[in-house]
């Protein structure tokens, strides 16, 4: 007779693992178990052929049996292996515990079916949820609650519970869900709320975000590089209805020929040696699609939403680009977006950005005819309980993030660059110096031209009393009118 386990859900690894263990400890045969998740598959059907009344009450454990055991990559395999629609998984893995009783090394022979299978069905998860976490693009929807983030998802096989904490962690503060067909998830920046599936037509078809990508695809799309079947691997056709930049794949391959051979075209003045140094410049830089196509702010600004050149995307709500004038004579470079920074995708916004545009006012310079910006362009923080605090970027996440204020200020060529703290002296000048060493001077940068190096503004609210808050806000009003007059065409003292 047959014993029929009841799972919440298809994806209930949970329900499975304590049925699981029971079951095998009064040494019941994987072949009396039917597995239902009541998601409608194939062991819920034939249960239902064969009617409740011919489940049989669970057995009770053999009373001496020996305790269960299993390695800890058998778990991490199971966890995975319950996600995949292949109705005979449970089944499988039930299998498997019992043999690894007696076989207690099986998880490691990769050549046994039931490992290989399970190992091909864990793959499959694994791909399946990278392409969720690298293709959910989520759609700005008004609620009377204010902004949330709805996204349409269709994974091939069960993983919304398994990938969901990705974008909890990713998007911390937003409230957001992700529909699929089979199970939906809801995040209200407290707690994750699973429910059933919905449809398509339940999120809005556009937006303006949708724009903004379309952009963004058509900017670092490189005819040169163009390789179908590659594509189409990495980002397989059957995604490509939800992402709001399909609508140019089409296009963009068409006309990809035509554009290739007009690069091919180009004067082919170049000497070895200049190639030579060209070819070890490509391979220190980032490849020709990720910089800027049109060589403007705008388009850096789009590229950089999407930087991956350091882990901290992974934990900051966004990228937090600089923002100002183009035509600005003056740049200030920051540290790294701060708490309010990072939700607002703003520089200088927070309490350090009030003390700065104090300042600035002070010293009469307008902020909206400068730039701002970091040198380090996501949020760095360590979350303590509700709150995040901030950790100051480390030289490697400087360097890494060098490429954005390289290129902004490429674009800009200021008359005078401001490094505010060490870690803008740092990004500058490639060099770990103390900032009140180089304080009030002129210090040169292969990036920036002159760079001038002055205090952070958060340094000043740091300060434990009154007395030093006053003398060193003066101070830094004095540094910054030395810029304001630099700007205005004085000379500056330059490190000797
Ligand atoms: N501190 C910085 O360095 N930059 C900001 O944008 C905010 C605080």
């Amino acid at each position: 007779m047959s014993i029929r386990v009841d799972l919440d859900g298809p994806a209930d690894f949970k329900g499975w693992r304590e049925a699981a263990r029971r079951l095998a400890q009064a040494h019941v045969e994987p072949e009396r178990i039917m597995w239902r998740t009541g998601a409608g598959e194939e062991g819920d059907l034939f249960d239902e052929a064969a009617g409740p009344d011919r489940a049989q009450a669970w057995p009770e454990p053999v009373a001496d049996g020996p305790t269960l055991t299993v390695p800890r990559r058998f778990v991490d395999l199971a966890e995975l292996v319950v996600c995949h629609r292949d109705p005979e998984r449970f089944g499988l893995l039930y299998r498997l515990l019992r043999r690894m009783q007696v076989e207690t090394r099986l998880i490691e022979i990769a050549t046994d079916d039931d490992v290989f299978r399970a190992e091909a069905m864990a793959k499959a998860i694994r791909r399946d949820r990278h392409k969720m976490t690298a293709f959910v693009r989520f759609k700005e929807v008004e609620t009377p609650d204010g902004t949330a983030y709805v996204a349409w998802f269709e994974p091939e096989h069960h993983i919304v519970e398994l990938t969901a904490p990705f974008f909890r962690d990713r998007f911390a503060n937003m409230t957001w869900s992700i529909i699929t067909p089979d199970r939906s998830v809801y995040w209200d920046t407290r707690t994750l709320v699973f429910g059933p599936g919905g449809a398509k037509s339940d999120v809005p078809a556009d937006d303006a975000g949708d724009e903004l990508w379309r952009t963004y695809y058509a900017n670092i799309f490189n005819p040169a590089r163009l390789k179908i079947d590659a594509m189409k691997r990495e980002m397989p056709v059957k995604y490509w209805k939800n992402l709001p930049e399909s609508s140019l794949i089409t296009p963009l391959i068409r006309a990809a020929q035509s554009r290739e051979t007009a690069m091919v075209d180009m004067p082919q003045d170049v000497t070895p040696k200049r190639a030579a140094v060209i070819a070890r410049q490509l391979s220190e830089k980032p490849p020709a699609a990720e910089r800027p196509a049109d060589g403007s702010l705008a388009a850096l600004r789009v590229e950089a939403r999407s930087c991956r050149r350091c882990p901290l995307y992974q934990d900051a709500t966004q990228t937090v680009f600089g923002e100002g004038l183009e035509s600005a004579d003056l740049v200030f470079v920051g540290e790294q977006p701060g708490d309010k920074e990072d939700l607002a995708g703003k520089p200088f916004i927070g309490p350090a950005g009030a003390m700065f545009d104090r300042a600035l006012g002070d010293a009469g310079i307008d902020r909206t005819r400068a730039y701002v910006t970091n040198a380090v362009k996501h949020f760095k923080f360590e979350p303590r309980g509700k709150r995040r605090i901030h950790k100051k970027p480390g030289i490697g996440e400087i360097d890494a993030c060098r490429h954005w204020i390289e290129n902004e200020l490429a674009v800009l060529k200021p008359k005078l660059t401001v490094a505010l703290g060490a870690t803008a002296v740092r990004s500058l000048t490639g060099k770990s110096a103390s900032v009140l060493s180089l304080r009030g001077q002129v210090v040169g940068s292969h990036l920036a031209g002159p760079v001038f190096v002055t205090v952070h503004p958060s340094f000043l609210l740091r300060l434990p009393d009154e007395a030093s808050q006053q003398a060193e806000y003066a101070r830094f009003v004095e540094d910054l009118r030395m810029v304001r007059a630099f700007s205005e065409g004085a000379a500056l003292p330059t490190l000797s």
